[in-house]
């Protein structure tokens, strides 16, 4: 009898042995994967972090609505820069931002562009939530190389606007730029002039903030690689290179037209652009031969890397081939110093602040 409980006690003590460390087990494994969790939840939000970089420090508004403003709000922007000052917060101590890197670490290289699907300014903005009042945008964690004023020409093409802002916008937060988007309106039905809506372009965003380079963009042409970077080169930058309008290359040599970058220097050596190029085409090669005369080269991207998308669409009514811009782009080394940003002359019928972009209607007169 003794013998048999001896076994019997052996075998409980066994089996409570075993449970002890079945439960030390389940212990630890429990330990070594919630620690493993942690470590997950951490590096998905440093990656998020990393994601977006391109953060701001306030948020948006939150209504497409417009604020119309009036001649007394003008006033103040100018005295005012838009965006609040860099890293500053309550109560704690400034801290000094460095310099953005030359290239942008957040670059991601080739784009799909498509435009099959409609896209919405309300996505758009939901999409873009560190963009202020008016397009606006500046790099939360480092100062921005270049201060970018983003002009678009423009009249009915509310469409294009729309994908315009959805490819953007994204692509000049990821470039690290301090930029604002200027919408300029050619109002009434005239002739549409587009130099002197660039020209307008230039002199209200310089009323706004102290812009150092101008990115002259059409409303239908879209970056296919975010590597094309908006922003002012030592020359004059031609950045639509390779467009799939023309089968992926440059039309010819001086091509200049689709989208151009210039610094303010660059632009008032050449005394801005044409007034006079009423309708489609010359308008461009115009400038091209400004740039030239005044001893300036193009400096453009890579074929790959320039490589944009052109929204399909028609001819604009009031927007036929200009007859005289043989003769007038004959003529540009005789008429460029009389006529251009010196002696530029429009008036501003309504300014708007949406929240993706600056739209101001002007009135450029008529031929
Ligand atoms: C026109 C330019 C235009 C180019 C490409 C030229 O003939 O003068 O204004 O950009 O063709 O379409």
């Amino acid at each position: 009898m003794a013998g048999d409980s001896t076994v019997n006690f052996n075998l409980l003590h066994r089996t409570c042995k075993l449970v002890v460390l079945l439960c030390l087990l389940h212990i630890s494994v429990t330990v070594v994967f919630y620690v493993r969790s942690l470590d997950i939840r951490f590096a998905f939000a440093q990656n998020q972090q990393t994601r977006n970089a391109v953060t701001q420090l306030n948020p948006g508004r939150t209504t497409l609505e417009p604020e119309p403003e009036g001649p007394a709000d003008r006033a103040d922007e100018k005295k005012a820069p838009e965006l609040p000052p860099q890293e500053e917060k309550a109560g704690e101590p400034e801290k000094t931002l460095e310099k953005c890197p030359e290239t942008s670490p957040l670059l991601v290289g080739p784009l799909r562009v498509e435009f099959n699907i409609p896209v919405t300014l309300e996505q758009t903005k939901d999409e873009n939530p560190n963009l202020q009042r008016g397009g606006r945008f500046r790099p939360k964690d480092c100062v921005a190389l270049q201060k970018v004023a983003i002009i678009i020409p423009f009249r009915n093409r509310d469409e294009h606007l729309k994908f315009w802002l959805y490819y953007l916008h994204p692509i000049l937060q990821r470039q690290q730029l301090d930029y604002g988007v200027y919408v300029i309106n050619q109002g009434g039905s005239e002739i549409f002039n587009r130099a002197k809506l660039l020209n307008v372009g230039y002199a209200e965003a310089l009323k706004e903030y102290d812009y150092d380079c101008f990115v002259f963009s059409d409303v239908d042409l879209i970056p296919m690689d975010d590597r094309n970077t908006y922003k002012c080169f030592s020359q004059p930058r031609h950045l639509s290179v390779s467009m799939d309008k023309f089968g992926f290359r440059l039309p010819y040599n001086q091509y200049f037209g689709g989208v151009s970058s210039m610094s303010k220097e660059q632009y008032l050596k050449i005394n801005g652009f044409p007034n006079n190029y009423w309708g489609w085409g010359g308008e461009d090669d115009d400038i091209y031969n400004r740039l030239a005369s005044s001893g300036m080269s193009i400096s453009r991207p890579s074929g790959e890397v320039g490589k944009c998308r052109m929204i399909r669409h028609q001819r604009d009514k009031q927007n036929d081939p200009n007859p005289q811009r043989f003769d007038r782009i004959a003529h540009t080394r005789e008429t460029m110093h009389k006529d251009g940003i010196k002696s530029l002359s429009y008036k501003v019928l309504k300014t708007e602040k949406f929240p993706l972009f600056t739209k101001i209607t002007v009135d450029v007169g008529k031929p």
